[in-house]
C-alpha cells in the first residue's frame, strides 16, 4: 500500500538569484502593508476637526497647524496621505475636502461617518494623533523603537526578521544593477543582519562587507551568514553608529531604510561619518523609496511616511531635500536612479 504525503514545500531561493529577476515587485505587498494607516489617517483628521475646518477656510500646512496648535511635520504627512486617499485636493499648496469628504466627513450634514469611525478606533489612531498633535513618534505604546529592542530581544529580533524579510527582494534587484567592479570593501550601516551586504557580496565575489547595527541584531545575523556561507567575506559589526567608530578606507557606504529612521540632524551626523568612512575615490549609496511628484499621489508612498513618523518620528525625503542634507555633509554629484518597486538608489561622492 502506498501512502501519499504533502509534497515537502520548496526551500526559499537566496535573495540575488535568478528566480528573483522574473518575480514581480513588491508593490502589492507594500501597498497591503501601508493600508493599515488608512483608517487612522481619516479618524484623526475627523477628530480633531480638519475637514470641517478646511471646508471653512481652505489652507496649507503651516496655516492649518498653526491655528490648531499641531506639529506641522505630523500635519503635513497627514495631509499629504488624505490628498493621496481621495479625501483632499490640494491647489497652490492649499487643501480642501473633495466632494467624498464633503458628504460624509463634515459633522452636521445627514450623511456624516464620524460614528462609524469612532467604532474602527484603535491604538494605531492614538499613535498618528500623536504624531500629529505633538511631531512625537509612538514607536510601541509610547515607548521608542531602537531602545525597546534594546530592553526586548522579543521585539528586536521579531523586527530584524521583519527587515530581512521587507528588504531581501530590493536587496537582490539592486545587487543584479549596481556595478561594483573595483570596489572591494562596503560598510552597510544600520545594515539589520546584512540583507544588502549579502546579496552585493553574493554577485561580486571579490567584495567584502562590513554591517554595523545594535547587538540585537547579533544572533540572526550570524545564522544567515553562515546559512548564506559568506561569514568569510561579511562582517558584522555591532556598535551604536552615532558614537562608535567606523572603519575607515571603503569603497562604497550605503544606508538602506535608514535616512528615513531619522531627523536632519541625526541625519547630518550619519552622513558626515559616512564621509570621513569613505576613501577619497568612494562612493555613498543611499537606498530608499524617493517620493516624487507621482509617488506623492500614491497612497502606499504617503502612508509609509506616515508609518515612519509614527514609528521613528524619520521621513521620507525627496531628492531635492536629500541632495540639500548630502551637500552640507561634503558630498556632490548627487544622482538618483530607479531600482525596484518604490525604491530608488541615490548616488553621491565627496566633494
Ligand atoms: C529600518 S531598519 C533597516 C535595516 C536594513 N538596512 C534593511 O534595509 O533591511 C533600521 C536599522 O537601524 C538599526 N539602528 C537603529 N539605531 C541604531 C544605532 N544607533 N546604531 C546602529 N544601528 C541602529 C536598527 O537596529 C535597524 O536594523
Amino acid at each position: 500500500m502506498t501512502t501519499s504525503r504533502a509534497p515537502a514545500p520548496p526551500a526559499p531561493s537566496p535573495p540575488g538569484t535568478p528566480a528573483d529577476a522574473a518575480a514581480p515587485d513588491d508593490r502589492l505587498l507594500m501597498d497591503t502593508f501601508m493600508s493599515q494607516y488608512r483608517l487612522p489617517a481619516v479618524a484623526v483628521a475627523d477628530r480633531l476637526g480638519l475637514f470641517a475646518a478646511l471646508a471653512a477656510a481652505p489652507s496649507d500646512v503651516g496655516a492649518l497647524a498653526g491655528a490648531h496648535g499641531l506639529d506641522r511635520h505630523g500635519t503635513s504627512v497627514l495631509l499629504e496621505f488624505l490628498a493621496a486617499q481621495g479625501y483632499l485636493a490640494v491647489h497652490g499648496g492649499r487643501y480642501r475636502p473633495t466632494p467624498s469628504a464633503r458628504a460624509f466627513l463634515l459633522p452636521g450634514s445627514a450623511r456624516y461617518w464620524g460614528p462609524m469611525l469612532g467604532l474602527g478606533w484603535d491604538e494605531r489612531c492614538t499613535a498618528v494623533q500623536q504624531v500629529v498633535t505633538t511631531g512625537t513618534p509612538h514607536g510601541y505604546r509610547g515607548k521608542g523603537i531602537w531602545e525597546t529592542h534594546g530592553r526586548s530581544r522579543r521585539h528586536g529580533e521579531q523586527f530584524t526578521r521583519a527587515m530581512h524579510a521587507h528588504s531581501a527582494a530590493p536587496a537582490a534587484a539592486l545587487a543584479a544593477q549596481l556595478d561594483l567592479a573595483g570596489c572591494a570593501a562596503l560598510l552597510e550601516v544600520a545594515g539589520g543582519v546584512g540583507t544588502f551586504a549579502m546579496a552585493l557580496a553574493r554577485r561580486n565575489p571579490h567584495l567584502k562587507a562590513t554591517v554595523l547595527d545594535l547587538p540585537v541584531v547579533e544572533r540572526e545575523a550570524h545564522r544567515l551568514l553562515a546559512d548564506a556561507d559568506l561569514a568569510d567575506r561579511v562582517a558584522l559589526r555591532t556598535g551604536d553608529m552615532f558614537t562608535d567608530p567606523w572603519p575607515h578606507g571603503q569603497d562604497r557606504v550605503l544606508f538602506a531604510d535608514v535616512l528615513s529612521d531619522w531627523d536632519d540632524e541625526r541625519c547630518r551626523t550619519l552622513l558626515e561619518r559616512a564621509r570621513a568612512a569613505l576613501a577619497a575615490d568612494g562612493r555613498l549609496l543611499v537606498h530608499q523609496v524617493l517620493p516624487d511628484d507621482a509617488a506623492r499621489l500614491s497612497p502606499t508612498v504617503t502612508g509609509y511616511s506616515l508609518a515612519l513618523a509614527v514609528m521613528t518620528g524619520g521621513r521620507l525625503r525627496t531628492l531635492p531635500e536629500l541632495t540639500a542634507l548630502l551637500t552640507a555633509a561634503g558630498f556632490t554629484d548627487c544622482a538618483a536612479l530607479p531600482v525596484y518597486g518604490h525604491y530608488a538608489l541615490v548616488t553621491a561622492r565627496p566633494a
